[in-house]
C-alpha cells in the first residue's frame, strides 16, 4: 500500500509527478459529466482531487458525501487551476466512513455553529484557530524553561477561594463542600518555597453569570511565582513573555495568520518594555479623555481599551486596596494602596493580573478579617508566612484572552475548541 503524504506537503511540491496516498475527509465536491472534483481535507490542508469516469473508484466517486472519510491514491500534478496549483488524479478511492447529510453548510449562524461544535471544528477555521492555540502553549511552556521556572502541577479541587466568593463553582466532594479553582495562585505561593520559580498552565472556573465577549466559565490560566522578585521583575518577566509568544507566533504560523487574516505584521511589533503607568495617572488621563470614573473604582472594558488605544499594551500598577484581592501586598507607607498589577492591551482589555502578594503574617491576617474570611480556612496559607516567608510576585494570565488579541477576534468563545459559558456546556 502507498504511504500516506500529508497534503501540507503535496501542496509545497513534494511529490509532483508522482504516486501517493491520501486519507482524510471530504470537504468539497463538485460534479462534471465525467469527473467528479473531490477537495479533500487532512489535519495539514485541503486538495482538489479528480476522479474520472474510466476508472475504477468512478461509482465510489459518485456515491462519496460530504465528510465521509476516505483513503486514496493517485498522481500529483501541477495545475494552475486547482487552489493551491497541485491536484492528485485519483486511480484507487476508498470510503473508510460514508457520511450522513452534514448538518453545517454555508450561511449558518454563529448560534448554530456553537451548537454543533463538535463537528464546526473540522473546519479550515477551527483547525487554524487551534494550530495557534497549541503553539502558542508550547512557546508558553518554551520561555518558561529557558527562564528556568519548574512546571507544576496545582489541585483542581479546593477549599478555599482565591477570587472570591462570587464566582466560585461549589461542588459536593464526597460529602464536604468544595470548589473548583479559580486561580493556582495559592497553591504556587506554597511550591516557589521549594522551588523558588515556579509555574502552571492549568484551567481555572469561574461561575461567571454575565455574558460577555471575554469570559468563560472555564479557561486555560498561564500562572507564575517567583520567590524573592519585585514588582519591576514580575512586569519583566510577563512583557518577556508575551513579547516571546506574539513575535515566535507569527513567524510559526504564518500560514494559519494569513489563512484567519490576522495582521502578523502588527503583532510582531509587541516588543518589550511595555508602557507602566500607575492607576492614578490611568484614571488622571482617562478622565482627560471624557471618562467619568473616580478615583477607587474599578476599570470597565471601555475605559480598558481606551488606555490600550493610546499606549498600547500597559501595565497598570499600585491600585486603590479596596478593589484588589485579599492577598496583595499593601505599600507601607501607603497603605490604602496595593502593589498589583494589570496588563492591559487592545480588543480584550486585561490580559493578565498579578503583583506581590503580602508576605507579612500579621498584616496577612489583618486583610483577612478585612474581607470577612475565615482564618481556619486559609491556616495552611497563613503557614507559609509562618515558616520562611520571602517577598514574592506572580501573575496569572488568560490563555483564551492572548489568542483573541493576537489573532483579532470577535468572542473569546471561537479560541477553545469547547467552550464552557453559563448557557453553553454541550457539547
Ligand atoms: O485577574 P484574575 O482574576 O487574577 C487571578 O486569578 C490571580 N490569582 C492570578 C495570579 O496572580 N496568579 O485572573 C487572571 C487572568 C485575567 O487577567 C484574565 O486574563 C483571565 O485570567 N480570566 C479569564 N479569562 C476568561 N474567562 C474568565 N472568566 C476569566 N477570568 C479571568
Ligand atoms: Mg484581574
Amino acid at each position: 500500500m502507498t504511504p500516506f503524504t500529508a497534503i501540507e506537503d503535496v501542496l509545497d511540491g513534494c511529490c509532483e509527478g508522482k504516486q501517493i496516498g491520501v486519507r482524510g475527509w471530504i470537504y468539497r465536491k463538485r460534479k462534471g459529466k465525467d469527473i467528479v472534483f473531490l477537495v479533500t481535507r487532512d489535519a495539514t490542508g485541503t486538495i482538489q482531487c479528480t476522479v474520472r469516469k474510466d476508472t475504477t473508484s468512478w461509482a465510489d466517486a459518485e456515491k462519496v458525501t460530504i465528510e465521509s472519510s476516505v483513503t486514496l491514491s493517485g498522481t500529483v500534478k501541477r495545475d494552475e487551476r486547482a487552489p493551491g496549483g497541485f491536484e492528485v488524479s485519483v486511480d484507487q478511492l476508498k470510503i473508510v466512513g460514508l457520511a450522513e447529510t452534514f448538518p453545517i453548510t454555508k450561511d449558518q449562524s454563529e448560534e448554530f455553529r456553537r451548537n454543533v461544535r463538535h463537528l464546526w471544528i473540522r473546519s479550515r477555521r477551527m483547525n487554524a484557530i487551534m494550530k495557534v492555540r497549541g503553539e502558542t502553549l508550547r512557546l508558553v511552556h518554551d520561555f518558561f524553561r529557558k527562564e528556568g521556572f519548574a512546571e507544576v502541577s496545582p489541585p483542581m479541587f479546593i477549599s478555599s477561594a482565591c477570587e472570591g466568593g462570587a464566582t466560585l463553582f461549589g461542588l459536593k466532594y464526597f460529602d464536604k463542600d468544595l470548589y473548583l479553582t479559580q486561580s493556582a495562585q495559592l497553591h504556587l505561593e506554597a511550591l516557589i518555597q521549594s522551588l523558588e520559580k515556579v509555574y502552571c498552565v492549568a484551567p481555572s472556573f469561574r461561575a461567571e453569570k454575565s455574558r460577555t465577549i471575554r469570559h468563560l466559565a472555564e479557561y486555560w490560566h498561564v500562572e507564575a511565582e517567583e520567590a524573592f522578585s519585585t514588582m519591576d521583575d514580575l512586569m519583566s518577566l510577563e512583557e518577556n513573555l508575551v513579547g516571546y509568544v506574539c513575535q515566535n507566533i507569527t513567524k510559526q504560523c504564518g500560514k494559519e495568520f494569513k489563512a484567519l487574516g490576522a495582521k502578523a505584521k502588527t503583532l510582531a511589533k509587541v516588543k518589550p518594555p511595555f508602557s507602566r503607568i500607575t492607576y492614578d495617572e490611568a484614571v488622571e488621563r482617562l478622565r482627560k479623555k471624557g471618562s467619568r470614573i473616580k478615583w477607587g473604582e474599578d476599570f470597565g472594558f471601555d475605559e480598558e481599551r481606551t488606555l490600550a488605544k493610546e499606549f498600547g499594551p500597559v501595565f497598570v500598577h499600585t491600585y486603590p486596596k479596596k478593589i484588589k484581592a485579599f492577598y496583595c501586598k499593601t505599600y507601607r507607607k501607603k497603605p490604602d494602596l496595593v502593589m498589583s498589577v494589570d496588563l492591559i492591551v487592545p480588543i480584550i482589555g486585561e490580559l493578565s493580573t498579578g503583583g506581590a502578594r503580602e508576605d507579612d503574617k500579621i498584616e496577612l491576617l489583618k486583610r483577612l478579617e478585612e474581607f470577612g474570611l475565615r482564618q481556619e480556612d486559609y491556616e495552611w496559607y497563613i503557614d507559609l508566612r509562618r515558616y520562611g516567608t520571602v517577598p514574592h510576585t506572580g501573575f496569572g494570565l488568560g490563555v483564551e484572552r492572548l489568542l483573541a488579541w493576537m489573532l483579532n477576534l470577535e468572542n473569546i468563545m471561537d479560541t477553545i475548541p469547547f467552550p464552557r459559558t453559563v448557557r453553553r456546556f454541550y457539547p
